[in-house]
């Protein structure tokens, strides 16, 4: 089986058969990350451009590791130290690079849409690295990896997303994964950070955090962006972590054998104490590791899949 599609632009319609296909090929990969020598020949010749537009620490520096333990060939562009500076269009900025010749091009940008609009510009696979607060497939796949890989299964899981669900594209990538993988979904925060009409997504929404967490195997904490308290949709951090904040105590209420997730940065003491992220159901180190398997799969699947790994 191989991948539908050449881009890896959102998790909005994949096929489960296909986001299976992304898992178990990260199991091989995981697997040849435990080896003493973590590198595999399988892109020997493969030419990919790492095009951030924002900041990042663990997806950048993630797709380089991937990048090199497949043996591609990689350039990172930082829009801040190009000719971005001077005016140049995202358009011809893409079209520069391409007739560079390249094959693959890894892109996070601020504005929603922008990996499909590059996607439509060259002829090279795309990668979405997260698109303003539209998706983030990679982040949602590893998520499912690690999950898949505690419990060997999503199917029936209760997942509670909580945070601020209105600007996370994990949380909208996750959503479209995880329902498509038959995981039962509730999301919680306030309202001024939740989507218009999020339930048709297939999540149930609370904003009662007590009544979210009752029987959930797995909470996904979101990060609070600290701008949007400037922005009047928080009256403050200390009544947001009072109100959301995941606290020891709160999860009292979580079915046993419960798992904690936050795919980073966190706000420390904000919207998870500390206690909770360094905790032994804590997998937010897990994440981290899985996501270099997690975007060597979709690297060697975009890329025709066709090498034999042994
Ligand atoms: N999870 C995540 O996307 O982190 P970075 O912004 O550091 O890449």
């Amino acid at each position: 089986m191989e991948l539908k599609s050449k881009n890896l632009l959102g998790l909005e319609g994949m096929k489960k058969e296909q986001i299976e296909l992304i898992l178990d090929t990260t199991e091989t990969f995981k697997e040849i990350l435990m080896r003493p020598i973590r590198k595999v020949p399988t892109l020997r010749g493969v030419t990919i451009v790492n095009l951030f537009y924002e900041p990042s620490t663990r997806t950048r520096i993630s797709f380089e590791l991937a990048e090199k333990r497949l043996s591609a060939e990689l350039v990172n562009f930082s829009a801040n130290t190009s000719s971005v500076q001077k005016g140049e269009t995202l358009k011809d900025t893409v079209k520069n690079i391409e007739a560079m010749k390249i094959d693959i091009v890894v892109v996070r940008h601020p504005s929603p849409g922008a990996p499909h609009f590059i996607a439509n510009c060259v002829d090279s696979s795309v990668i979405n690295a997260g698109d303003g607060a539209h998706e983030h497939p990679t982040q949602a796949l590893l998520d499912l990896f690690t999950l898949r890989e505690k419990y060997k299964r999503l199917k029936g899981l209760k997942v509670a997303i909580v945070g601020d669900i209105l600007h996370s594209r994990v949380a909208r990538s996750n959503i479209w994964g995880l329902t498509t993988m038959g995981a039962d979904v509730c999301v919680c925060g306030p309202s001024t950070l939740m989507p218009y009409e999020i339930e048709k997504m297939g999540v149930r929404v609370y904003s009662d955090l007590d009544k979210a967490l009752d029987g959930r195997d797995v909470v996904m904490v979101l990060r609070i962006q600290l701008e949007r308290q400037r922005s009047g949709l928080l009256p403050s951090l200390r009544e947001y972590t009072n109100t959301f904040g995941i606290t020891k105590e709160r999860l009292k209420r979580l079915n046993k054998g419960f798992t904690i997730m936050h795919p980073g940065p966190l706000n420390r003491g904000v919207e998870i104490t500390p206690e909770v992220a360094d905790g032994p159901y804590s997998v937010i180190l897990d994440q981290v590791t899985n996501g270099v398997a997690t975007r060597m799969a979709i690297l060697y699947l975009l890329s025709g899949g066709e090498k034999k790994l042994e």
